[in-house]
């Protein structure tokens, strides 16, 4: 079945660290042509060469600046003829109570795990309507399913994060491209380094204690991307088995 990813040409959002990178690791691996986004390019720069990508392959990208998505899309585009799949990966966690008011934080979570989805998908979907043929992939959360507190505006962005993916399912029909939206429980990445206030950042620490290899998610990414073009893989969500949120 991985067959089918050998040669598929794949850019990663929020590769640099984490879910982006082991899923890099994996997708190389099985023959997949990696084009790797982030803001920081010495460490995409040092995985590309450690996965054979070619260092030109590691795209300085900010996903909040929509120019730059379109940069790094057009790259795959133009080094490799066209675009397989796009994983709207790169997001943060900044959590904290309402009451503290961190809203540059809510800010920052609208503008990368919402606008940057967008943008990924605003820059990738001309090319795959094109083509009549594509996959996206948007990375949620279990976050995207439940609400608590302290976690309320990262929600709200994971939860955006699906409706906007169920959407662009509806939408893409016509157009033979496949849709994921992957949802994600505690997974040991450095997600919660993104947390300011001490006291979230306590409780989120004590939740994490239980966190899985970041293997868990790059298998999800292997397992809707392998299926034969015929079956789309619409929704994956997963947690530690010790994860009772
Ligand atoms: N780990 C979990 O438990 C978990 C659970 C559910 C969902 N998720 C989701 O999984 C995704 C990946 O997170 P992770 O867990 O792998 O955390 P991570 O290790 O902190 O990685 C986050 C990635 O996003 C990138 N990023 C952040 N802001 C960016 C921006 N403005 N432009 C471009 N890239 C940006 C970072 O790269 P640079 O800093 O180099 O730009 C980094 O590569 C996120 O959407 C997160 O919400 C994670």
């Amino acid at each position: 079945m991985t067959d089918n990813i050998n040669g598929k040409v794949v850019v990663i959002t929020g590769a640099s660290s984490g879910l982006g990178e082991e899923t890099a690791r994996h997708l190389a691996r099985l023959g997949a042509k990696l084009v790797l986004g982030a803001r920081r390019v010495d460490r995409l720069r040092q995985l590309a060469g450690e996965i054979n990508a070619g260092e030109e392959s590691a795209i300085e990208t900010d996903v909040t600046q929509r120019a730059e998505v379109q940069r790094l899309v057009d790259h795959a585009v133009q080094k490799y003829g066209r675009i397989d799949v796009m994983l709207n990966n790169a997001g943060l966690m900044p959590s904290s109570m309402l009451e503290r008011l961190h809203v540059d934080e809510w800010d920052r979570m609208i503008d990368v795990n919402i606008k940057g989805v967008l943008y990924g998908i605003a820059a990738a979907l001309p090319q795959m309507i094109k083509q009549k043929s594509g996959h996206i992939i948007n990375v949620s959360s279990v976050a995207g399913h439940k609400v608590g507190p302290g976690g309320t505006v990262y929600a709200a962005t994971k939860h955006a994060v699906r409706a906007i993916s169920e959407g662009l399912r509806q939408e893409v029909k016509p157009y033979n491209i496949r849709t994921t939206i992957i949802s994600p429980g505690a997974v040991a990445t450095e997600l919660t380094q993104t947390i300011t206030d001490p006291d979230v950042a306590a409780g989120m620490s004590q939740v994490y204690q239980q966190a899985i290899p970041a293997d868990a998610f790059a298998r999800a990414v292997v397992y809707a991307i392998s299926q034969p073009a015929e079956v789309d893989i619409n929704e994956i969500l997963f947690r530690p088995t010790s994860q009772s949120y």
